[in-house]
């Protein structure tokens, strides 16, 4: 991902020593993670969150503090009285079809969320995996606009809209933890791929980006309009569902909110299919250890 680009694609402006190329973002959230935690650090994340950065940053035992998910956005009381208890390292968030909820955050939340962070001066790491999969409703504004660039962290990907085989991704931070970055990336596995920056490069080149973009959308809108159609006929009396305006995931929960969110597992118990209770989403004390 080049600057420009990302200034054309995404709305913000990036100087190229703010980029480092990764193994995809799950090589990104592993860096995030040996650079920022220690044993015992607090650090917040979106309960239901994602499993592959819950799986991350547990290698580094941080104390997770779960945010819990509402329609639009983090709860916003819970965000408050965490920050006034504890000074987490960072919180993060995917805020663009939220993995594994669905869920877009509002403008209005982002705003919300910003304040209270510049307020007790904590970083965000704003995880965009799925920010160019959407098929309705404009692209909501970054972080790294609402936030000064030195408090935010942003990560792409290039698995959604080219090939997850090609295992790239990119990280936009400021200079300094990018040098930080390089370090322990050169101590996993030295630099990214070159031959496959390569083809990247002269794919990016030679295609065109949004007309790719708006082909990817219009399939996923296609999927995503059966499995809506499927859990409409399908689902039982009392239980919610995402209606995702982008990204490939919906989670579900029960309307009355005894149930917490669960991804699948309603609609499989529905269709007479066992159903493994994994809280594999969930980072509450007993379930953060065994991942
Ligand atoms: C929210 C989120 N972040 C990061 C990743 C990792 O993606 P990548 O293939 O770029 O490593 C995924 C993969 O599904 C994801 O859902």
């Amino acid at each position: 991902m080049d600057c420009g680009t990302l200034r054309k694609r995404l709305h913000i402006s990036v100087d190229p020593d703010e980029i480092l190329i990764t193994n995809g973002s799950q090589q990104t959230l592993d860096l995030l993670a040996r650079i920022f935690i220690d044993e015992g650090d607090p650090i917040l994340i979106e309960t239901p969150g994602y499993l592959g950065a819950i799986q991350a940053f547990s290698q580094y035992m941080p104390v997770f503090h779960a945010i819990p998910l509402e329609q639009d956005g983090p709860d916003i009381s819970c965000l408050c009285q965490v920050l006034e208890k504890t000074d987490p390292k960072f919180l993060y968030t995917i805020p663009n079809s939220q993995n594994p909820s669905g869920i877009t955050y509002s403008t209005e939340r982002r705003r919300e969320i910003s304040s209270l962070l510049k307020e007790h001066d904590t970083l965000l790491l704003e995880d965009d995996a799925y920010g160019e999969i959407r098929f309705s409703g404009a692209r909501r504004p970054s972080f790294r606009n609402l936030l000064a660039g030195d408090q935010t962290i942003l990560l792409g990907s290039f698995s959604k809209i080219v090939a997850p085989g090609f295992r790239l991704g990119w990280l936009c931070a400021p200079g300094e933890i990018i040098d930080k970055a390089i370090t322990a990336k050169q101590a996993s596995d030295l630099h990214t791929n070159i031959f496959a920056q390569h083809v990247l490069a002269r794919y990016l080149e030679r295609i065109d980006m949004d007309s790719r973009i708006s082909s990817i959308n219009r399939a996923y809108a296609e999927k995503c309009s059966l499995m809506l159609e499927c859990m409409d006929r399908l689902f039982p009396e009392g239980i919610g569902y995402t209606r995702p305006d982008g990204g490939c995931s919906s989670g579900s929960h029960s309307l009355k909110g005894s149930l917490p969110w669960n991804s699948g597992g309603v609609l499989w118990r529905r269709m007479g299919l066992s159903f493994p209770e994994l809280h594999f989403t969930r980072t509450e004390e007993e379930t953060a250890a065994s991942g």
